[in-house]
């Protein structure tokens, strides 16, 4: 068992902050160069764990990576192609892997069965099997979860129409799509993040977007080699909030993806009060990124609704935190989804933060908040979700007494070296 402690310090947010490569685009860098049967060249690959997860993955289905200089080079083979792996996938704790992976094998001439740790077995995988069932796919699940069988199949084309707002079934009913029959159109009812779609459209010569309709060619035609990633807007989201948090701070944070999916919660902080723009916009392998710069703010609460959520998913457990420590009260309506994280994220943020003194309820799927002066102190846990572990030590931050975070180490999900970083901004008093 890990555990962090962060003695009563003074914390300084100054300067330039190394944000990681962004995981959910390096995910499907690592996918899509899998379609490539030569070379593909992967450069600013983020080596967490939920990566190497997908890594192994695909390694278990015949792909090959190698590693030079910190440049990682993959040689795939192709959609039709791939090989049965002899044994059970373990995709871990990643859902990323779990579901983009359901997508890739649904339409393979083979079975496969994938599994996962404790956490990705209480995860939904029927959202993932119903869209993929409708287009031809057969999976087995065991109550709706993990462990899957997924049978030999053929994928039809033809069009679909999906009401859920996650970006992970979409990309798996676009993946299934790729190794079809024929062309599929895709209709989405809820904009949610659309890494897939900018990379395919980077990568190969098949994909059309237009408004909430994507279709999709069988067989990628791929059409570059190389793949550079940005860094990773929800890993920055910690130190923005640690610096609007902390008098004194003022930080800059290089080449972050500016997607517009990514960056609602930037948006939000904006109208909590928070000092934030953007400079040196620029594209990288198809995405928007650009440099944030930061500097200390007083915040007032604010009401997020339903709609907002797909777009502020993964930086609600740190947007709630802000909101603890802002004037007045917040809000956060219909966050339903956040019970199928890694964690149930309603529960572990209102129980967490309520153990370091903050005046968070919740009920139903609503959470709400009234801000406070200061954090105490205390003992709380991650309940093993690295965006809870981090936004703990955020926390610890504004505390009066010391904090001590159990199970601290699945921060090495998406931010490995998240701690080293955040020390340097300790000023020990
Ligand atoms: C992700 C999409 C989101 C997000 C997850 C990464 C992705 O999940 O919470 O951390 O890479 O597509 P959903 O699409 O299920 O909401």
């Amino acid at each position: 068992m890990s555990e962090y402690i962060v003695n009563k310090s003074k914390f300084v947010f100054v300067g330039e902050v190394n944000i990681p490569p962004d995981k959910s685009i390096s995910h499907r860098a690592v996918f899509l160069s899998s379609f490539n049967k030569e070379m593909t060249k992967i450069t600013n690959l983020l080596m967490s764990d939920d990566v190497k997860t997908t890594m192994y993955s695909l390694g278990a289905i015949g792909v090959m990576f190698a590693e030079n200089n910190g440049k990682y080079f993959t040689r795939g083979t192709g959609v039709r192609e791939y090989i049965q792996s002899p044994e059970t996938i373990d995709c871990g704790n990643s859902g990323t892997t779990a579901r983009l992976l359901t997508g890739l094998l649904a339409g393979q001439n083979f079975e496969s069965v994938l599994d996962g740790d404790e956490s990705l077995r209480k995860r939904p995988m029927d959202r993932v099997k119903t869209p993929l069932e409708e287009i031809g796919a057969e999976i087995d699940t065991t109550d709706g979860k993990f462990p899957v069988t997924i049978k030999s199949s053929k994928i039809k084309g033809g069009h679909i129409k999906l009401n859920s707002g996650s970006a992970q079934v979409k990309s798996a009913v676009i993946f299934a799509g790729l190794t079809g029959e024929s062309e599929l159109t895709i209709e989405t009812e809820i904009k949610s993040r659309d890494h897939t779609e900018i990379l395919l459209e980077y990568f190969t010569e098949n994909i059309a977007t237009e408004d909430n309709i994507i279709k999709i060619t069988p067989d990628p035609i791929i059409k570059n080699d190389l793949i550079d990633i940005p860094n990773d807007p929800s890993s920055a989201a910690f130190f923005i909030v640690g610096s609007l948090l902390n008098q004194g701070s003022y930080i800059k944070l290089e080449k972050i993806c500016l997607n517009p999916t990514r960056i609602k919660f930037i948006e939000i902080l904006q109208k909590m009060g928070g000092n934030i723009s953007y400079e040196n916009i620029s594209n990288i392998s198809g995405e928007k990124v650009g440099d944030i710069l930061v500097k200390h703010s007083d915040l007032k609460g604010i009401d997020i609704c339903g709609e907002d959520i797909p777009l502020i998913i993964d930086e609600i457990p740190i947007l709630s935190l802000a909101m603890s420590l802002a004037e007045g009260t917040s809000n956060i309506l219909g966050a339903t989804e956040l019970r199928y994280k890694e964690s149930d994220r309603i529960n572990s943020i209102v129980s967490e933060l309520s153990k370091l003194g903050a005046d968070i309820n919740q009920n139903n799927d609503d959470i709400k908040i009234k801000g406070k002066e200061s954090l105490n102190g205390g003992i709380c846990k991650s309940h093993f979700d690295h965006r809870i572990a981090m936004m703990l030590a955020i926390a610890a931050t504004r505390c009066t007494n010391q904090v001590k975070i159990l199970d601290s180490d699945c921060v090495s999900i998406s931010f490995p070296n998240f701690f080293e970083i955040f020390e340097q901004f300790r000023k020990n008093i």
